[in-house]
């Protein structure tokens, strides 16, 4: 069997486990995260569970990787034969996961389009009525309610809010100047509705969300486009393994980053940036004392760093022999938070903007979740001079971004393959590549965003966590985490302390365990912005279980090759 490949040089490894690990969890799900767990508070939190768990786990999947020379399964199997159908449970999460992140990336594919043609506005506007905009007030681009001048009493409109008929009144119809175009509105309280709801376009006409899970909808044939052009691009970037890897990571880490840096040099000479950023960095002491930080600190730094996704094991065994684990594991680590930490600077200073030039509070403004990047983001941007380039780079800085962590998924689960059955690379890809495609289907069509989220849910709360766990258990009570240890100092330029074991032994299975607990009895409840309920869980609970099933059939696949039990 030929030599396994190894990566071209130190900076090709680092440029792609940093460009696995920033992704979009740096750009919209830290912040949003942040700004539910009030701000500063939460980021301390976050520092501190990159340390004890982050970083310590990332010379942990590491150092398996280097040792064993194998993918997940194969590594576990190597450490205990009984267990390779854990390596493939942890690809499993990975591989749940990239099928959904690859549908927010083909969002991100047709809203590039969308900004070049400010094509999110076409549902604004439809209901102004040009004679208000130029006859009655000085329009602001932003929300202002103004008094409707005597000479319009009368007439009809439609609201753009409940969408029927009204005629204006001398009081109850207010005007609403919003982004260049002027609405009237039946009552305040539709006006404000529709002001904290720009979600019109990505809910309605871009995604075709059904009210409820259970209704399909359509299928949303404009989205299939970007889903296509997304997986070419993602298997592209993996034909040739760590070769192509190592070219695709030099543009795919720089050029977001580059973006980025131009996007908080924006963000923050906005007026009124300053709202934003002080509530994103002043922390509230006592919000620390509140479990649900800690718990939502840890399983971001888990989804950030992409540990328990068994990628990091793979590229861990791409490392030549003479290597430094643990430095690299740090830097990585700190990039990682760096990135995070400056998306949210870039985004909360155009909330802070948006906020004060809508004169409410910031926490009126944003949504969570992907209505950050989709909604809220874009309606900002949209108000700038500059608005279409603006918005293409921002969606191309979030498709660069996000394709290194999705192929880096690929590498793994086609590591993994290939280990086992000897398949060439290409055809390994291939494989991987069109099953998710397959699976991802289905969040093309109007209950696309309910499975989307269900997975979200479950796959971080559940699959990492497991995944982590059961890694800290067997290398910290069963191999030894001081054996361990031991394999990361002779593998590094400097040696680690004994507070690795500390970490490994205690601190991380304690927090996951609490965690879990938390979680279970909180799915007693409904959840998210959707509400969702107990019936809907049972398709995260179906996948929950499928997994190991699953799992445990390819640990018992005949093999050929070079893979452990076949040798043994
Ligand atoms: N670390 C990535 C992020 O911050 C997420 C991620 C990790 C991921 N592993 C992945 C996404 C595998 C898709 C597939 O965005």
């Amino acid at each position: 069997m030929a030599k396994r490949e190894v990566w071209n040089s130190k900076t090709a490894f680092v440029l792609a486990a940093i460009g696995s690990a920033i992704g979009l969890g740096n750009i919209w799900r830290f912040p949003y995260v942040t700004f539910e767990n009030g701000g500063g508070a939460f980021l301390v939190a976050y520092f501190v569970c990159l340390f004890i768990a982050g970083i310590p786990l990332l010379m942990l999947e590491f150092s398996i990787g280097h040792m064993t020379k194998q993918a997940a399964p194969g590594a576990f199997a190597k450490l205990r034969p009984k267990m390779q159908w854990f390596g493939w449970f942890a690809v499993g999460v990975g591989f749940v996961i990239v099928t959904y992140y690859a549908i927010i990336m083909s969002w991100s594919v047709n809203y590039t389009w969308e900004a070049a043609t400010l094509g999110w506005q076409d549902n604004m506007g439809q209901y102004a009525n040009v004679e208000y905009a130029l006859e009655t007030t000085e329009l602001e681009d932003m929300a202002v309610l103004t008094p409707v001048p005597e000479r319009f009493w009368g007439t009809e409109f439609t609201d753009p809010v409940d969408e029927s008929l009204y005629s204006i009144q001398s009081t109850g119809t207010f005007l609403v100047a919003w982004e260049g175009n002027l609405y009237a509105i039946s009552s305040l309280g539709n006006a404000d509705t529709f002001m904290s709801s720009p979600g019109d376009f990505f809910f309605n006409d871009f995604l075709g969300l059904t009210s409820e899970p259970w209704d399909m909808g359509t299928f949303r044939w404009p989205l299939l486009i970007g889903f296509i052009i997304t997986w070419v691009w993602i298997v592209a970037s993996v034909w040739k393994g760590t070769k192509t890897v190592s070219k695709v990571v030099f543009y795919t880490v720089f050029i977001p980053w580059g973006l980025l840096i131009l996007f908080i040099i924006r963000g923050v000479t906005l007026p009124g940036a300053e709202a934003g950023i002080s509530y994103y960095l002043t922390p509230v002491w006592s919000k620390l004392l509140n479990a649900d930080i800690w718990l939502a600190a840890i399983s971001q730094v888990f989804f950030s760093l992409s540990v328990g996704f068994a990628i990091m094991i793979a590229y861990g065994s791409f490392l030549p022999k003479k290597t430094n684990i643990a430095g690299f594991a740090i830097v990585i680590g700190i990039a990682d938070a760096l990135t995070a930490f400056c998306g949210g600077l870039a985004v909360f200073s155009a909330l802070g903007y948006q906020a004060t030039k809508m004169g409410v509070h910031i926490t009126e403004v944003a949504q969570s979740g992907p209505g950050l990047a989709f909604v809220a983001y874009p309606h900002i941007i949209s108000n700038l001079p500059g608005a279409r380039i603006f918005g293409v780079l921002f969606f191309l800085m979030l498709l660069t971004l996000a394709v290194d962590s999705a192929f880096s998924l690929l590498e793994a689960a086609t590591a993994s393959v290939k280990d086992k059955w000897k398949l060439s690379h290409k055809k390994a890809n291939l494989i991987v590549g069109g099953l998710c495609f397959l699976l991802g289907l289905p969040m093309l069509t109007g209950s696309g965003l309910y499975i989307l989220d269900i997975a979200d849910h479950f796959m971080n709360s559940f699959g990492l966590t497991i995944v982590v766990l059961v890694e800290t258990i067997m290398i910290g009570w069963v191999i030894g985490a001081e054996k361990q240890r031991d394999y990361i100092s002779d593998n590094s330029s400097f040696r680690i302390g004994q507070w690795w074991s500390i970490c490994i032994r205690w601190l991380i299975p304690i927090g996951i365990i609490w965690m879990l607990f938390t979680e279970i009895s909180a799915r007693e409840t409904p959840y998210g912005s959707f509400g969702l309920r107990s019936q809907e869980f049972l398709f995260g609970w179906l996948i929950m279980i499928l997994l190991p099933i699953v799992s445990d059939l390819l640990a018992n696949a005949k093999g050929k090759g070079k893979f452990p039990e076949n040798i043994e």
